[in-house]
Parts: structure tokens; C-alpha cells; sequence
């Protein structure tokens, strides 16, 4: 494995857990991959695309990661993979619901499938997900979940109202799921972004590259790796009395 992370020495804190991470072949997702093995996580990654590459750049490391090829929105996909990611790891102690869509559409144009679809994985893989990992979290008595939101419930973008609305029911469930997983000693908590430099924000409206870090205190685009330590924090020993919540990693462009 690497001996370092941002030229400071690997902590080996996740050490000894496994973390399930949706949509972890490309973009944030695959950030929060290398972080977690990096630091001693056996890591499963839930995609619907090739996550073979990714998962090669943390054998090549060292670590130890799987890809999982899953369609998040289907039920029965999903609870398979809990069983190969049992069979393989033993269970998984940490879910990272990073899989998302948001597509930029004023609402004028948004058909009724066009809204289900943004909450289908938004939203509902959320319920599959959790439903498929808890048990095995609450057996161990301990587990973290982290569920992907964005700044945008907080501002004005146009052309979110279906990406917004499906955001702020991802805190909602957060905070619903903390109320009723902390007897089983598991904390659920969200973590909000602004706009961050991906292969798909690469190919939406350009714009907004350069309004939306103009909003934020530091004044430039926010990168993946901007948000791999407050992911590292949240599922680690560290944060136990810490749920949930909503962490604004966005440049400070929401200021509460
Ligand atoms: N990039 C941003 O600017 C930004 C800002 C705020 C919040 N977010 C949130 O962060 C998360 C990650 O964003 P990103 O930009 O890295 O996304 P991305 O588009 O780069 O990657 C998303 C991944 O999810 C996978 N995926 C999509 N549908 C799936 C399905 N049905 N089943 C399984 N996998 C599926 C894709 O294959 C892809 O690998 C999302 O929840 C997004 O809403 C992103």
C-alpha cells in the first residue's frame, strides 16, 4: 500500500473494516476508494459500470478491493451483492451511498419518468442499500453509513428542482436512520459538496464551473480529494458520537 496520503504518512485507521462504496468507478465515489483502501479498508465497489479498473489501481497498491457489477435501483441486485460481498469479505461494516444522478433541467421540461428516475437512485437504492447492509452491522454492533447529498438543497441553481428535491430526502433519511440505528451502534451521517470537477460535471453546462466557486469563501473548484477526509473521519473510531448530521465540504460557499 502507500506509505502516504497528501505526503503525510497512512494511518491504517480503517484497518480491519470493510466499506461498501456505491458508484465507485468513476468520479467521487472512486476518490473515497482509494482513500479507504489507502488506509487499510478492504473495499467493495457497487457500480453498474466497469469498476475493474479501479479496483486494479488498489491491487496495484497493495490493498484489497472488489467490484461488484450492481443496477443500485434494483432490489434483488443489490441483496446479491450483500451476499458476495459476505462471501468475499466477511460482511461490510461501512456504506458509502455515493451513487447519484443530476441531470441540469429546468422544470418546465422535466417529464414525471424524468423526477423517478433521479429518485429512484437518489433516494430509493438508498433504502436498498441500507436495508441489505444493516443487519449485519447491527450483528457486529457497530457500522457507519455515509449518504452523499449536495449543496444544493441550500442554494439557488436552476434546472435542480428534481436533483434538489431528491438531495434533501437524503438528509431527511439520514437523520431518520440516525434516530433509529444508534442502539445498534451505528451512525449515519451526509456529506454535502459543491461543485466538483468529475468526468460528468466535465460535460454539463459550463457555467458553472466558474459562478459556483465565485459563491464559495475559497474561490476554486472543488476537487474529489477535497472530500476524502471528511469521509475517512466520519467512518472511522474518531467520529463515534457524531450522527446525523449534514458536513458542508463546499469551499464554505454555505456558511451555518
Ligand atoms: N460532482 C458534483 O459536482 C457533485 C456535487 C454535489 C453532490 N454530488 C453527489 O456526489 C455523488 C457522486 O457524484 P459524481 O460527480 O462523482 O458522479 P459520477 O457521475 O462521476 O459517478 C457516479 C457513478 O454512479 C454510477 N451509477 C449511476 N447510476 C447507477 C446505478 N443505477 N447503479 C449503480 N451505479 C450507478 C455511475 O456508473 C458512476 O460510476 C452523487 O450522489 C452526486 O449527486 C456531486
Amino acid at each position: 500500500m502507500p506509505d502516504r496520503i497528501n505526503d503525510r504518512p497512512v494511518t491504517g485507521r480503517h484497518e480491519g473494516r470493510t466499506a461498501v462504496i456505491t458508484g465507485a468507478a468513476a468520479g467521487i465515489g472512486r476518490a473515497y476508494a482509494l482513500r479507504l483502501a489507502a488506509e487499510g479498508a478492504a473495499v467493495a465497489v457497487l457500480d453498474r459500470a466497469d469498476a475493474t479498473p479501479v479496483v486494479k489501481e488498489i491491487h496495484d497498491a497493495g490493498g484489497r478491493a472488489i467490484a461488484v457489477r450492481t443496477d443500485l435501483t434494483d432490489p434483488a441486485a443489490v441483496a446479491a451483492a450483500q451476499e458476495e460481498i459476505a462471501e468475499h469479505f466477511g460482511g461490510a461494516d461501512i456504506l458509502v451511498n455515493n451513487a447519484g444522478i443530476y441531470p441540469n433541467q429546468p422544470f418546465e421540461t422535466i417529464t414525471f419518468e424524468q423526477w423517478r428516475a433521479v429518485f429512484t437512485l437518489n433516494v430509493d437504492a438508498l433504502f436498498h442499500t441500507v436495508k441489505a447492509f444493516t443487519p449485519g452491522m447491527r450483528e457486529r454492533g457497530w457500522g457507519r453509513i455515509v449518504n452523499m447529498t449536495s449543496n444544493s438543497v441550500a442554494m439557488v441553481i436552476p434546472g435542480f428542482s428534481h436533483y434538489a428535491a431528491s438531495k434533501m430526502a437524503a438528509i431527511g433519511f439520514t437523520r431518520g436512520l440516525a434516530t433509529d440505528l444508534a442502539d445498534a451502534g451505528i451512525t449515519v451521517n451526509a456529506i454535502a459538496p459543491s461543485m466538483v470537477r468529475t468526468a460528468t460535471t466535465e460535460a454539463g453546462p459550463a457555467d458553472l464551473f466558474e459562478a459556483v466557486p465565485q459563491m464559495q469563501a475559497i474561490r476554486r473548484l472543488q476537487v474529489p480529494e477535497d472530500l476524502t477526509g471528511m469521509l475517512s473521519f466520519l467512518v472511522s473510531d474518531d467520529a463515534a458520537f457524531i450522527t446525523g448530521q449534514t458536513l458542508f465540504v463546499d469551499g464554505g460557499l454555505v456558511r451555518s
